[in-house]
């Protein structure tokens, strides 16, 4: 009788130490999950997709290494919004974010704002000029249709890339650069390569994380949160949103792209 009694206090007690460990392992699953949603934490970046998951991830493997990255993606798909949400996670974060768009600057001039240009380079050059690279110097560069770079800025980006230095227009004084390079495109860049107008070793430069961000209809999941995020965004103070009860979202992807090209408030 004893030993029953003994053996039905020790299967209780092995319960209890069950019990205990299964709550500890609740416990501990929760804390871990709060800290995946905490690395996960895009507050900028709205979408909640699948797609735009794998693209996220891949924005906090590569943020603390120094690589370059490429971003490419149809227009609009927040390539430059990756781009700064992988420098605000790099150790550069507290440093300089240069955005510079290659297919804004006339064929011209782009060397002379990259690199900077020294007094009487060429006409109109009055005053010794800093260029971006020197701007973002321990910071990020972000250059945006990285695919309509000339040729001859091509071999001087690709100097930087190996060698980490640069001259300015018309100087001859070596300049070391330590800038991360994060550039995007919306064109296919290998067929600039093969019709011979972008440098293949370059490219290969460039591309050491590639990102694809997906278009919306591949990730229509995300429309109603991020029609939710523009609505509010750009209500006219005093108005207040309302759904339509017939309003069946998703909406047509056309339509909320139209919302967005709207957009004019760049972050400085
Ligand atoms: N997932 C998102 N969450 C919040 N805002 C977004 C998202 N995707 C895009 N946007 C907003 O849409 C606008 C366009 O994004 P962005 O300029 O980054 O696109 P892009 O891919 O660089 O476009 P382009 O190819 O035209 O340069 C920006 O105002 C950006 O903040
Ligand atoms: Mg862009």
């Amino acid at each position: 009788m004893e030993a029953q009694w003994q053996a039905r206090a020790e299967l209780e007690k092995a319960f209890e130490e069950i019990k205990r460990l299964k709550d500890r392992l609740h416990d501990e699953n929760v804390v871990l999950r709060e800290q995946i949603d905490r690395d996960f934490m895009f507050e900028e970046i709205v979408g909640s997709s699948p797609a735009l998951k794998t693209v996220l991830s891949s924005v906090v493997k590569v943020a603390p290494t120094d690589s370059t990255v490429l971003i490419t993606g149809e227009t609009g798909t927040g390539k430059e919004l990756i781009a700064r949400a992988i420098h605000k996670r790099s150790r550069r974060a507290g440093q300089a974010f240069i955005s510079v768009n290659c297919a804004s600057i006339p064929t011209s001039l782009i060397a002379s704002e990259l690199f900077g240009h020294e007094k009487g380079a060429f006409t109109g050059a009055l005053q010794q000029r800093q260029g971006r690279f020197e701007l973002a110097h321990s910071g990020t560069i972000f250059l945006d249709e990285i695919g309509e770079l000339p040729a001859e800025t091509q071999i001087s980006l690709l100097r930087v890339l190996q060698e980490r230095q640069f001259e300015r227009v018309g100087g001859n004084r070596v300049l070391p650069t330590d800038v991360r390079v994060i550039t995007a495109s919306n064109r296919d860049l290998s067929a600039a390569i093969a019709a011979g107008i972008f440098r293949a070793d370059l490219f290969y430069r460039l591309n050491a994380f590639p990102i694809r961000v997906p278009p919306l209809r591949k990730r229509k999941e995300d429309i109603p949160m991020l029609v939710e995020y523009f609505v509010k965004r750009y209500m006219r103070p005093g108005f207040q949103a309302r759904s339509h009860p017939g309003w069946n979202c998703p909406v047509p992807w056309q339509r909320l792209s139209r919302i967005r090209k709207s957009d004019s408030s760049k972050p400085p």
